[in-house]
């Protein structure tokens, strides 16, 4: 028998002016997508944005039906966007962001098991690290 450890290094940072200029453009993309979300049950607006190794962004907002599985989170919108529209290319970052009445939520939203699935498997795709920045008012990780 061997003991394993799993250590995981992440960043955290208090507002959106302290992150490189590359991170505040995906930052603000996926604040901006929220205006995308429809979510007329849970009102709770997501966005999410992919950028490109050329610096390129797509985003995209979580969207809601009746027939509650068939909605979608924005991660996984933004991502299916991103692979159909530009199956060549390398995503390097994806950004999270999500309001509530309009409102930045203070603390970041974090992605559901079936959007972390999603994003392993782009990762995999581009053959390079995703990088993830979870976006809040207060906490910016
Ligand atoms: N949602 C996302 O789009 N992404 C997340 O990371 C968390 C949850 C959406 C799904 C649903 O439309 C609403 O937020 C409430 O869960």
């Amino acid at each position: 028998m061997t003991n394993k450890e799993i250590k995981i290094a992440y960043k955290e940072y208090d507002s959106l002016d302290q992150l490189e200029q590359y991170d505040r453009e995906l930052a603000e993309a996926a604040i901006q997508a929220t205006e995308g979300s429809y979510a007329p049950y849970s009102k709770f607006n997501v966005g999410a944005a992919v950028m490109f190794t050329d610096g390129e962004i797509v985003s995209g907002a979580n969207q809601e039906n009746a027939a509650y599985p068939s909605g979608l989170c924005a991660e996984r919108t933004a991502l299916f966007y991103a692979s159909a529209s530009r199956p060549n290319k390398k995503m390097a970052a994806l950004a999270i962001a999500a309001c509530q009445n309009g409102e930045l939520i203070q603390s970041p939203v974090t992605p559901c098991g079936a959007c972390r699935q999603v994003m392993a498997q782009y990762q995999t795709k581009s053959g390079i690290p995703m990088q993830i920045l979870l976006i809040g008012k207060k906490k910016i990780l």
